[in-house]
């Protein structure tokens, strides 16, 4: 079974961004990020902090603004206009999932699509859809990243993918199906409407699993010699470790590691590719906003 590293392709990424973001500095352009966080939510906020940290590491400007728990639909709208407006912020993330008393729509429908570094506005997903991608959104973004590093051409394949969230599922099924180099396959979605869902993974080339239940993925799912990406990012807890939790996936690696020809890890799979992508599409915001490409 091979592994597939996001820790090794996400350095990958950074290497081939390094002119782009040189070229940029030499035009006094720093790319430039602008993380909104509202509330305490504890995932949130180690996503959020390791965005700032891989930002800082690599020189670019970023800048995590905190707002409480307590701040109104209204009040996150004012400051989002007031980012859109802000010419050092070349894109702009709000960290989800958001208080249930904003709705999250309103909130990304109000970020200018060219400062879309996650590809959720409507207008990206969109062009996604008709085949004229420009800010994808940056996990499945990343597992194409992956696939094409290790020479996995989709293109007449059967892919499955479990989950249809705006954020990984519906966009990973646009990109799968696409007629583009290393894409092209033939795409399925499952979800929690569907039924006997293994009868249906067991026919898949390449499984993507984007469910958020810890394990769910077993042997009984898999096909000898399938191709696994596990997106899932769960907590579970562990009262052995420090933290009093550890991350696994949506896949039981342990079950079906003696079944796949190749596996994504978690951690170190598909979690480094997000934050290289959404590196990338700062970088690619900024160029675009300065008309450099
Ligand atoms: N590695 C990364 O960088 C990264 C980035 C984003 C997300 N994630 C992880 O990926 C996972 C999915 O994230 P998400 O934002 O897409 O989650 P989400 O919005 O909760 O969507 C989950 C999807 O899975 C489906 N589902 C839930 N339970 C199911 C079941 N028992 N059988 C079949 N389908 C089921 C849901 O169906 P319905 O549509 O019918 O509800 C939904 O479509 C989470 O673990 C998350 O932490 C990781």
């Amino acid at each position: 079974m091979k592994l597939l590293s996001g820790k090794e392709v996400s350095q990958h990424v950074y290497n081939l961004l390094t002119d782009r973001i040189e070229t940029l500095k030499k035009k006094n352009i720093i790319p430039g990020l602008a993380v909104v966080l509202v509330g305490e939510d504890p995932a949130s906020k180690v996503y959020v902090r390791s965005k700032a940290k891989r930002f800082a590491s690599l020189n670019l400007f970023s800048e995590t603004l905190v707002l409480p728990e307590t701040t109104s639909e209204g009040e996150l709208l004012d400051l989002i206009k007031r980012l859109n407006k802000d010419s050092k912020y070349h894109g702009i993330l709000v960290q989800l999932p958001l208080p249930s008393h904003i709705n999250t729509d309103h909130i990304l429908d109000e970020i200018l699509p060219e400062k879309d570094v996650d590809g959720f506005h409507p207008v990206n997903l969109g062009k996604l859809a008709q085949g004229r991608p420009q800010f994808v959104a940056c996990t499945p973004k990343g597992i194409m990243r992956i696939l094409d590093y290790y020479d996995i051409d989709l293109s007449g394949k059967s892919v499955v993918i479990i989950g249809r969230s705006n954020i990984v599922g519906r966009p990973m099924s646009l990109l799968t199906s696409l007629k583009t180099q290393g894409a092209n396959a033939t795409t399925t979605i499952c979800h929690s409407g569907t039924k006997n869902i293994p009868e249906i993974t067991k026919m898949a080339d390449v499984i993507i699993a984007a469910i958020g239940v810890p394990e769910l993925i077993d042997e009984s799912y898999i096909k000898e010699g399938a191709i696994v990406i596990d997106v899932g990012m769960n907590r579970v807890d562990s009262p052995e470790r420090e933290r009093g939790y550890k991350l696994v996936g949506d896949v039981n690696q342990k079950s079906i590691e003696n079944k796949v020809a190749a596996i994504t890890p978690v951690p170190g799979g598909v979690g480094p590719m997000t934050i290289a992508m959404l590196v990338e599409n700062t970088v690619e915001a900024a160029e675009r906003l300065s008309k450099i490409i």
